[in-house]
């Protein structure tokens, strides 16, 4: 099969084209034609080598992708059953989905009945299921939420911004980069804040009484202290990333330090498990062919020009999600 390999961590040039064994499956996983999948930012920290002794290289990154299965050995699924697959180690500890194939571990298999293309199906398994436990596990909201999600532009804002307007509510999106401005809004984001700093003051001026919640993937000492300083009574923080670092003079906070204080919570999607995600996913998929949720694609790549796509991700030029398409 056709594979990215990468055999030391640098720039997008080490996601190296090769022809790979395929991969065969044993009791307990299955076997999967790639159809499509998303990037992730981060797939492109572990390209960097920021994924540190999680990874060890050469390996096939990847942490998500749709298909179908091709073999299931323990006859739980079967062959031609369309199937999302994400996390649970894939790209991270066993070979991932830049590829043509992957074996995965059924507990990070989830079975879907849908009739939505393969390009619209593959924007949604990590970011949708991410943006599911920030609004749904770390935030309960119900009903009118009135949420802030730094940074907004990405591709997990974008979901998140799908779900809290289906509860009829509003988001506020937070971008440094002036030029995602209009594709924000266009997702349906009520209002976008153009800062690199604080934004709790601009927050307060639009919903006087503040935001039910925030959605913060900086995680910096000074992101917390604005997310705290625009939080309504009652109010929660889901913590969902670690793009501080990448924010120039921030300064990681210390999120044992930050867990600790009230009504704040950390969402990871490292939990899913197919015995208790898979019928969250149907809703999700669901809901966007009712066009309850729309998934936000900025671009479609073919699979063969995978560098180009991760050389514009580390040039922040995307809004929402890219989607890398297979064709064989
Ligand atoms: N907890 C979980 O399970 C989970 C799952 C998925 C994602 N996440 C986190 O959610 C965040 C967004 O992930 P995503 O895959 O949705 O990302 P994405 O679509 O690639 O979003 C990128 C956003 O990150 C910002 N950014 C910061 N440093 C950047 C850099 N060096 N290059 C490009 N953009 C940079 C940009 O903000 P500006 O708009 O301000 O330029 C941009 O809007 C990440 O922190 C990721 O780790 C967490």
């Amino acid at each position: 099969m056709k594979a990215y390999l990468v055999s030391q961590p640098g720039s997008p040039n080490v996601l190296e084209p090769q022809n790979l064994p395929d991969p065969i499956p044993e009791k307990g996983k299955a076997l999967i034609k790639i159809k499509a999948f998303g990037l992730n930012r981060a797939e492109a920290v572990t390209r960097m080598g920021g994924s540190f002794d999680a990874v060890k290289f050469p390996k096939v990154i990847g942490i998500e992708c749709v298909g179908e299965v091709m073999e299931c050995p323990g006859g739980e699924l079967n062959p031609g059953q369309k199937v999302a697959a994400a996390m649970g180690g894939m790209g991270r500890k066993y070979n991932g989905s830049y590829a043509e194939m992957i074996v995965v571990p059924l507990a990070n298999v989830f079975p879907i009945e849908t009739d939505l293309d393969w390009i619209t199906l593959a924007s949604i398994p990590e970011t949708y299921f991410t943006a599911w436990g920030c609004c749904f596990e770390s935030l309960c909201l119900e009903k009118h939420p009135k949420i802030v999600i730094r940074p907004g532009a990405s591709a997990l804002g974008i979901a998140i911004t799908q779900i809290v307007n289906h509860l009829g509510g509003q988001v506020i999106g937070v971008t440094r980069s002036s030029h995602k401005v209009e594709k924000m809004m266009k997702t349906g984001m009520y209002k976008v804040i153009t800062s690199s700093s604080k934004v709790g003051d601009e927050v307060l001026e639009t919903w006087s009484n503040g935001a039910t919640g925030v959605v913060d993937t900086i995680v910096s000492e000074e992101s917390v202290k604005d997310d705290l300083s625009m939080l309504a009574k009652g109010g929660r923080i889901c913590l969902a990333g670690s793009l501080a670092d990448s924010y120039g003079t921030s300064k990681s906070a210390d999120f044992k330090d930050v867990l600790s204080l009230p009504n704040t919570s950390f969402f990871s999607s490292e939990g899913l498990h197919s015995s208790k995600d898979t019928q969250n996913l149907q809703t999700i998929i669901d809901r966007v062919e009712k066009g309850f949720y729309k998934p936000y694609i900025d671009a479609v790549f073919d699979f063969e020009d995978m560098v180009i796509a991760h050389q514009k991700m580390d040039r922040n030029e995307f809004t929402g999600k890219v989607v890398i398409k297979i064709n064989s």
